[in-house]
């Protein structure tokens, strides 16, 4: 299994465009199985999720070809219902597939996602509104069984946590349900909105994404559509951390400034100069970072709880004590282990991490321990002396494409072997 070598202190210098986003692909891939026709997706990345949700496509039944960052899927001939145990212990996130199979077929079975890096990740809310839509679910040594008995019917639901991929989940099922599905307290990311316009281009009738109201008027059928992928705004920010780090200025391009509010706010902060200019977003470090008050992950448009790691990653070279509260994920701080490592002085207590900055991280061997942990420790190696190598890659590879290409476009020393 390959690695990254990073030799650190390296300044950060020059232009990165950004790929498209993770979570905004992943659904709308599930998505094209409705629309039994070709979907053709642009600014679709080379991520392992990506290859991992080609690999459900095909195992369904359906046509899969990339032409660069183009992907065309064909739908119109599905064999299957279900989705095998390997791929859904791959992508924690495939169980966004099981509205859009049910949608789609009338029926499903999925193996339950189960815990993943983060900590347990329940799907009550996905499985009490589905069944409220009145699919038939049932939950069987491990399995997730689902039947539609006549015709899924359009409810009004309301979500105890505006969580995203129930959100997903509801708009996947509810497109060819009977009458109206609103969902109130729905997530409000924009990755909501960007799988409301794909399924919109597909002929469906979505409203209210970005809202905490989602409406979904169901319809007898989709049909092939084209579409481009938003901007991976997690991305984003960790180049803006690792430009941070390392006293650098980057300008990431085919970004969607707006999306990044709560994160340019940090590192503004953190006495970096942002500055937006259509979807360009400019970051000039200043020769020492400051550190920041107090950061907490909220829903959108907070503080992403994604972008956590990276800018804790940021503040342990900062000058001063940051504090950072979680309060998105129950355990989401194992990468913080590793960061010590490199010589981060880091307090953790249930929710809350006490970073004291220091002057120096010094290279060390540490292990990727999830995709943003991952990242943070890309970050924490640049900045640190000497040499880092980080095991387990796989992980970041789920979310980055040519991480260490684009960061030695901007002068990084890392390589992988
Ligand atoms: C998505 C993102 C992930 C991001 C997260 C929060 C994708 C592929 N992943 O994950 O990168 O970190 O949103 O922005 O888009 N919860 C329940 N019951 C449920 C569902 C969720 O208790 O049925 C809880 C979760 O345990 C977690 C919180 O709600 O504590 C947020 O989860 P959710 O918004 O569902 O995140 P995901 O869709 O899994």
């Amino acid at each position: 299994m390959s690695k990254l070598y990073i030799n650190g202190g390296k300044r950060l210098f020059g232009e990165l465009t950004v790929h498209g986003a993770k979570n905004s692909v992943l659904p709308i891939l599930a998505a094209t199985i409705l629309c039994g026709d070709e979907c053709v997706i642009h600014n679709c990345p080379y991520l392992s999720d990506v290859d991992s949700s080609i690999k459900i496509l095909e195992h369904l039944g359906c046509r899969c070809h990339r032409e660069g960052h183009t992907l065309i899927v064909d739908t119109s001939n599905i064999t299957r219902c279900d989705i095998p145990d390997e791929l859904m212990q791959e992508m924690r996130s495939s169980i966004v597939w099981l509205g859009a199979i049910a949608g789609r077929l009338g029926k499903a079975r999925l193996s339950s996602p189960g815990g993943c890096e983060l900590g347990p990740r329940p799907i009550d809310i996905h499985l009490a509104a589905l069944r409220e839509l009145g699919l038939r679910i049932d939950e069987d040594h491990g399995y997730i069984d689902c039947r539609v008995i006549k015709r899924l019917r359009g409810n009004s639901l309301h979500l105890t946590f505006p969580s995203v991929g129930a959100t997903e989940n509801i708009m996947l099922a509810a497109v060819f349900a009977q009458g109206k599905t609103v969902i109130h307290n729905a997530a409000k990311e924009p990755e909501i909105i960007d799988l409301q316009n794909f399924l919109n281009r597909a002929g469906a009738r979505v409203s209210g994404a970005g809202s905490d109201t989602v409406v979904i008027e169901g319809v007898a059928s989709l049909h092939g559509a084209e579409h481009s992928v938003i901007s991976d705004r997690i991305v984003t920010a960790t180049y803006m951390a690792a430009a941070a780090v390392t006293g650098g200025e980057v300008v990431l391009k085919k970004t969607v400034p707006g999306h990044l509010l709560s994160v340019i706010s940090v590192f503004r902060e953190m006495g970096c100069m942002v500055e937006t200019s259509g979807n360009d977003i400019k970051l000039i470090s200043p020769s020492e970072l400051c550190r920041f008050i107090n950061v907490q992950t909220l829903v959108y448009p907070g503080f992403p709880t994604d972008a956590g790691p990276l800018v804790v990653a940021a503040a342990s070279v900062a000058n001063g004590t940051s504090m950072f509260v979680e309060n998105i994920f129950e355990s989401r701080y194992k990468y913080i282990g590793e960061l010590r490592r490199l010589g981060a002085k880091i307090k953790t207590a249930n929710r809350v991490a006490v970073i004291d900055g220091v002057s120096e991280l010094s290279g060390a061997k540490v292990k990727s321990t999830d995709l943003r942990g991952g990242a943070a420790l890309v970050i924490a190696g640049l900045a640190a002396n000497g040499r880092t190598e980080i095991d387990r890659v796989s992980h970041i590879d789920r979310g980055y494409e040519d991480i260490e290409e684009n960061l030695r476009c901007l002068g990084a020393d890392i390589k992988r072997k």
